[in-house]
């Protein structure tokens, strides 16, 4: 993980752990009716979705780059007795360890050069469990913040990329929520594709 990035991040995690800002965003709303079962969820952050995922009865494997972000989950997770094996890991490096009902990643794919990118995304679509259940979100072209960004170390993908890519795999497209724009500082904006998508039932 570049250092920028984590820096960022780290930032923004112990400003919201501090001041108890630990709801979930609306990517991560969007994904609670799908989470089943063995659920990974790749770019956790803080991990507020990965605790909601477990206190609902689903066995959580949670992995980020953020030191501050791991410890806070496992810490949480501890304390509620709840199924979540927190794992910091920089994903850069990184393979996806086995089979998931359900895999989230929200906000994470385009933190890597393309090649990488592509790479994930592909572990990603061939560890979903036949039937389950993918939950991707990922910036897109067009995205005028690059705050968190180290320069030349990310991959805006194209609108409707995500889908297309997971067709190719056989997946199921239930939604694609296309090129959504959202305001960012300095007057720039981020904008996101969502995907939901089942894995075709057997491989
Ligand atoms: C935009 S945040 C999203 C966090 C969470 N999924 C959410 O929706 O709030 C991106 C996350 O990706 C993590 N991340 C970025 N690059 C990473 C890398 N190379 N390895 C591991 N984690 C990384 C950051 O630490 C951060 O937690």
């Amino acid at each position: 993980m570049s250092q920028h990035s984590l820096e960022f991040f780290e930032a923004q995690f112990r400003r919201q752990v501090a001041e108890h800002e630990l709801a979930l965003n609306l990517f991560e709303e969007r994904s609670l009716p799908h989470l089943r079962g063995r659920v990974l969820d790749l770019g956790c952050g803080l991990g507020n979705l990965s605790l909601v995922a477990a206190r609902r009865g689903c066995q959580v494997h949670a992995v980020d780059g953020s030191s501050i972000a791991i410890a806070h989950l496992g810490a949480e997770a501890a304390r509620g007795g709840l199924a979540v094996r927190a794992e910091q890991a920089d994903l850069a490096r990184w393979q996806v360890p086995a089979c998931y009902d359900t895999i989230v990643s929200i906000g994470l794919l385009m933190f890597f050069p393309r090649e990488r990118a592509l790479a994930l995304l592909d572990e990603v679509l061939a560890h979903v469990e036949p039937g389950g259940t993918l939950f991707l979100n990922a910036l897109v072209e067009g995205t005028s913040f690059y705050g968190m960004f180290e320069p030349g170390d990310f991959y805006l993908f194209a609108p409707g990329e995500l889908a297309e890519r997971s067709r190719a795999a056989g997946f199921l497209v239930l939604h694609s929520m296309r090129d959504e724009v959202f305001a960012a500082p300095g007057g720039a904006e981020k904008r996101f594709d969502t995907l939901i998508a089942s894995a075709p039932p057997a491989r």
